[in-house]
């Protein structure tokens, strides 16, 4: 039987109750989301039951990492509907802060990354983005103080900077990816495919298409510019605004060098009004 939900807003709360449990040994995992919860968030969660005896769940759609013209206002927000999901998927705790809370009156602190947050992804597309998550990020980390972290590789790059995070400031937390979950049609969950149109919902699948089918180019032979290229293309030809669409080393998120370095696809495109992204290894 899964323990009862507890919902807190305060970090008191938060940190009272994240004590008594480490008082008695249990270990802990954390799940920072932005609400709006899916498969994906839920599969956060699953995989945090069966590696900790506590899971803790963050809702909180941070405003520093949404830019003045991205969709702050619009993000979609159900927080009834998050707390029955995330009590059925065996949760223990969820924290619910008001802005406030974050980021009080006076707030002056901003983390920032170098390596894998300047590899020229979503940085470039959103050069406010990470400083807005790794600050955010590293104040959940030291307020939950968890032994885990949970994170998607559906935001490959975000993975790969709150991991480095972690490592660079010594944060005794564990970041454990998670493998992207997707619909039958190969679309990774987002909380923003809400905003797709009938037409666009049956255009999405397709980003998941070119990226197998570009990876495949790869270990057939094809010169990488070439493969990235000729889905870049792909993208276009069935209605995207590719932003970019990249091989990367799976680990460092470094340009390719040598033949044997481990590669992931990543890609981010629009599609109408809706920004997708999603990412393979080859
Ligand atoms: P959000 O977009 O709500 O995502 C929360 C977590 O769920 C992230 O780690 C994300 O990678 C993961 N996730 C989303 N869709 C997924 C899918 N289809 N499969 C697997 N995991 C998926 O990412 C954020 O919020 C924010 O930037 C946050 C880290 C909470 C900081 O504000």
């Amino acid at each position: 039987m899964p323990l009862k939900l507890h919902t807190v807003s305060t970090i008191e709360a938060l940190r009272f109750q994240v004590n008594a449990w480490k008082m008695q040994g249990l270990r802990t995992a954390l799940v920072p989301t932005m609400g709006a919860l899916h498969e994906g968030h839920l599969e956060l969660v699953r995989k945090g039951v069966r590696l900790a005896d506590r899971v803790i769940v963050t809702i909180f759609i941070n405003p520093k990492q949404f830019a003045p013209n991205e969709d702050l206002a619009t993000y979609p927000r159900d927080i009834q509907g998050d707390l029955d999901l995330l009590e059925n998927a065996g949760a223990h705790l969820v924290f619910v802060p008001e802005g406030e809370e974050i980021y009080p009156n006076g707030f002056s602190t901003k983390v920032l990354l170098e390596g894998p947050a300047q590899a020229g992804l979503e940085d470039r597309f959103r050069p406010d983005f990470f400083g807005g998550v790794t600050t955010v990020v590293a104040k959940l980390f030291n307020m939950a103080n968890c032994d885990y972290a949970m994170f998607g590789e559906k935001d490959y790059q975000q993975l790969m900077v709150v991991t480095q995070m972690a490592r660079d400031l010594n944060i005794p937390t564990t970041v454990i990816p998670v493998e992207t979950v997707r619909g039958d049609s190969g679309l990774a969950l987002s909380s923003r495919n809400a905003y797709l149109n009938d037409k666009e919902q049956k255009i999405a699948p397709i980003m998941n298409q070119t990226l197998h089918a570009a990876a495949s180019d790869i270990r057939s032979g094809m010169a990488i510019e070439q493969a990235t290229i000729k889905a870049e293309k792909a993208l276009s030809a069935a209605g995207f605004k590719p932003d970019y669409f990249e091989a990367r080393h799976a680990n460092t998120l470094a340009p390719i060098k040598a033949k044997s370095d481990p590669i992931r696809l990543l890609t981010a495109a629009w599609l109408g009004k809706t920004r997708l992204l999603d990412n393979i290894p080859v």
